[in-house]
């Protein structure tokens, strides 16, 4: 029974440490947006050329080590499946507290944003996104550089068609098993998962050996 007394002081530790969050962060959402708008500008009509340019932008803002670099290479790209939507992404970032990665479909998906302990930002590259949370009876459109912050702890219901640029912040592993459900109770694709849990593994442990948590 005498760790029952440890309870409260585990609680505070976790709450100080929760706090202490955004120190460990690199990337900067306003950074993030005004980057990819000019990669927008220089390439509007080929969404390859964009996501080049764009990767090759996020690695001289914030570093080769921190950033992977853009391919096509299947090998590096994932489907995702979660909240009833799907699309495919390649992970630029992956630690802790961050990831960034390239995520859409060129078909159009939708579903639920799921709840997260970690703010997200969506800067829309192509295409076009349409979101709305609880309450609202219009949808918000979100059209190429526009960017879309769903807070920690919120949700909502959204649709793309297109290209977005992704940064979470937070705790990402919390984030993980709603990223991974869907391969149980619908695709059963296990490659696919296993692809996903070791590049993001390997992205983890990767920056964590670089003093990134
Ligand atoms: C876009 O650029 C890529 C790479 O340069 C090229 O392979 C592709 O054909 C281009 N697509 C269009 C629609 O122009």
């Amino acid at each position: 029974m005498r760790f029952l007394a440890l309870i409260p002081i585990i609680i505070l530790a976790l709450y100080q440490l929760d706090k202490a969050l955004p120190k460990y962060y690199i990337f900067d959402p306003e950074k993030l947006q005004e980057l990819s708008k000019a990669s927008i500008e220089r390439h509007p009509n080929n969404v390859t050329e964009l996501m080049y340019d764009l990767t090759d932008a996020l690695q001289k803002e914030y570093g080769e080590k921190h950033v992977m670099p853009f391919s096509t290479d299947p090998e590096k790209w994932m489907f995702s499946n979660h909240g009833n939507a799907m699309g495919s992404m390649i992970i630029l970032h992956a630690s802790i507290t961050e990831y960034l990665i390239l995520y859409g479909t060129p078909l159009g998906s939708e579903g639920h944003s799921g709840v997260h302990l970690a703010h997200d930002y969506f800067t829309i590259l192509q295409g076009i996104e349409k979101r709305y949370m609880p309450g609202e009876l219009e949808a918000t459109e979100y059209h190429p550089g526009d960017q879309n912050w769903l807070p920690r702890g919120t949700r909502s219901q959204y649709m793309l068609k297109g290209w977005a640029l992704e940064l979470a912040q937070g705790w990402i592993p919390s984030m993980l098993p709603f990223g991974f459900l869907d391969t149980f109770t619908s695709t059963l694709d296990l490659p696919n998962l296993w692809r996903t849990v070791r590049l993001t593994a390997e992205g983890m442990v990767g920056q964590l050996l670089i003093g990134k948590f």
